[in-house]
Formats: structure tokens, C-alpha cells, sequence
């Protein structure tokens, strides 16, 4: 029995109802009919954390690794809201003989995810006499489960390698010195980003940590994770454009190779997108 009503004739020609997502979207559908169990679910939730059976959900770290703390600008993105919306457009291309320096990066990095506290410069100790940690974006439930990573080939003030951002305290982890533009280049099929990378300072790459979704929101996560990586996804384009930088996002990434460079196995953290970046 197929789980679509046929409305397409698009339906007669391939299976796509047999597809994993539109199972998803197909699902939700009957919502109205688990709306009890998810409110139970979501109450049982707030229950576990104020009895601290489960911690708060906490943005990755690594300790070991080297950190580096992000040279924030926030005044380069004096930009009018309206300039922004009215000129915004995906530049795929870097500008040749332009270099991206660690300010201009630092800065529109944490605008995809970082701690306001930073941007009103305030330390993270400022931070901590607060109440609540703030976000330069938007998340369901505040949970905040998109992590972001770079593999920065051409930043001078930081060494090559793969980094690993802490939102809170606004520092770049380095989690691997092996990870260079021809290891970008094997994770990116096709020509066009192959020139593009040419002039790239890096790539960057969002996930996804489903857990801390699914422990709240159960089935639903799926939903919350794409429009929480949008949001990621929205404050660097704007950004990008403030700045004047590339943002080219790069659908076609080859999945599992990207999992492997992260050390992460694609099911409990997913790639959520991924995008060259430069000058
Ligand atoms: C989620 C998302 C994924 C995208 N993936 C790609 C991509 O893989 N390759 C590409 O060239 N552009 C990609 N784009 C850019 C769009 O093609 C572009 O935003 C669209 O053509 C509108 O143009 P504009 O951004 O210049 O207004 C993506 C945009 C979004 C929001």
C-alpha cells in the first residue's frame, strides 16, 4: 500500500514514496494522534534535567585539544538590515589575490554560532554571573545541537588543520594538523568547486548531534535539526554578504568520507551542510 495518496504523476514513475524522508513527513501527517505522548514526552524531559538525571545539553568539547581564541570585530558588520536583504547573493567565487583575514573570519563564524556575550564584549566570565547563555542564533528549544568545524588551509594566525568551534567561549579547537585543501578537494565532487577552492580559505561544515534533539523532541528531531542547521545556515549568508565574503554551499559533499574526516559516525551527529569559504 503506498504511504502517499497519489497526487503527482511523478508517483507513477519513480517510488519515491518508498523514500526514507518523505516516510518522515508521511508520519508526521498523523501527528494529531501522538500529540498527548509527545506533551508527555516533553514534560518527562523538563522532569530529567530539573532532577538532574539528564545533564543539559552541552555543546561538544575537546579538551586535549589546542585552542585558539577568535579575534572578534563585531563593528565590520555595520551593515543596514535592508542593505543586506536587498543585495544578498551566494557569491561562488573568491576574489583572486584576497586574503581572509582572522578578524573577518572570527567574526562571521560567530555569527552562525557564537555567544552574544562575545559580540557586547564580554568575557566568558561576564558570561557565567548570567542567567542564561545567548546565542547569535536562533534554536529549538534553545538545546543549540549544530556544531560547527573548518578545515582551514589558508588562515595565517591558526595552523592548518581541522578546527572544532566553542560557541560559549568563542575559541577554535584543533582536532587534526592532517587535514589540508587536498583533503577538502577529495570531499568535494565536480569542477566548479575544484576552482573555487583554489582561492578558498577553508571549509566549513555543520552537524547535527540528533540526541540532544531526540531526548526533547523524539521523532520530531529530524525537523527541528534541519531548521536549526538553516538558521546556522542564514546568519553566515547574511554575514558573508556584510563582510564581503565567498559562501559556497556544497550539496553534493561526499557524505560518509566528511563523517570520517570528523571522526563522527553520521547517525547520533550528522553533516548537515557544508561550504567553502574565502575572501
Ligand atoms: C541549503 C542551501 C543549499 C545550497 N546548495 C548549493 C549547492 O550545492 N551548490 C550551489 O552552487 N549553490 C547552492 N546553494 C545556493 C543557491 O543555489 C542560491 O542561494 C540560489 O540560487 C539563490 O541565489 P542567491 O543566493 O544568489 O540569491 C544553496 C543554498 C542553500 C540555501
Amino acid at each position: 500500500m503506498p504511504l502517499l495518496d497519489k497526487k503527482s504523476p511523478l508517483d507513477d514513475l519513480n517510488k519515491m514514496h518508498d523514500d526514507l524522508g518523505l516516510q518522515y513527513f508521511e508520519s508526521q501527517r498523523f501527528w494529531r494522534n501522538r500529540a498527548p505522548f509527545f506533551n508527555f514526552k516533553i514534560n518527562r524531559y523538563f522532569h530529567l534535567l530539573r532532577t538532574r538525571r539528564l545533564p543539559f545539553p552541552a555543546p561538544k568539547k575537546y579538551s586535549q585539544a589546542p585552542r585558539f581564541a577568535l579575534a572578534l570585530q563585531p563593528e565590520l558588520l555595520q551593515v543596514p538590515f535592508s542593505t543586506l536583504l536587498a543585495t544578498r547573493r551566494t557569491r561562488r567565487e573568491s576574489r583572486p589575490g584576497s586574503r581572509l583575514d582572522f578578524s573577518r573570519f572570527s567574526t562571521w563564524i560567530s555569527c552562525g554560532s557564537g555567544s552574544q556575550h562575545l559580540f557586547a564584549n564580554q568575557t566568558v566570565e561576564a558570561r557565567r554571573l548570567s542567567e542564561r547563555i545567548t546565542r547569535t542564533t536562533a534554536a529549538p528549544g534553545g538545546i543549540y545541537a549544530t556544531e560547527l568545524y573548518f578545515i582551514n588551509f589558508s588562515l595565517e594566525e591558526i595552523p592548518k588543520g581541522l578546527f572544532h568551534f566553542d560557541p560559549i567561549r568563542g575559541e577554535a579547537e584543533l582536532i587534526r594538523e592532517d587535514a589540508s585543501r587536498e583533503l577538502a578537494r577529495s570531499l568535494l565532487p565536480g569542477d566548479q568547486p575544484i576552482s573555487a577552492l583554489e582561492n578558498a580559505a577553508g571549509l566549513v561544515i555543520a552537524t547535527c548531534v540528533f540526541e540532544r534533539l531526540r531526548a526533547k523532541y523524539g521523532t520530531r528531531y529530524l525537523r527541528f535539526a534541519c531548521l536549526e542547521a538553516g538558521t546556522a545556515y542564514q546568519s553566515l549568508d547574511f554575514a558573508a554578504c556584510a563582510l564581503d565574503l565567498m559562501f559556497y554551499p556544497q550539496g553534493s559533499l561526499y557524505e560518509k568520507e566528511v563523517c570520517d574526516t570528523l571522526g563522527i559516525d553520521g547517525l547520533s551527529e550528522g553533516i548537515m551542510w557544508g561550504a567553502l569559504v574565502g575572501p
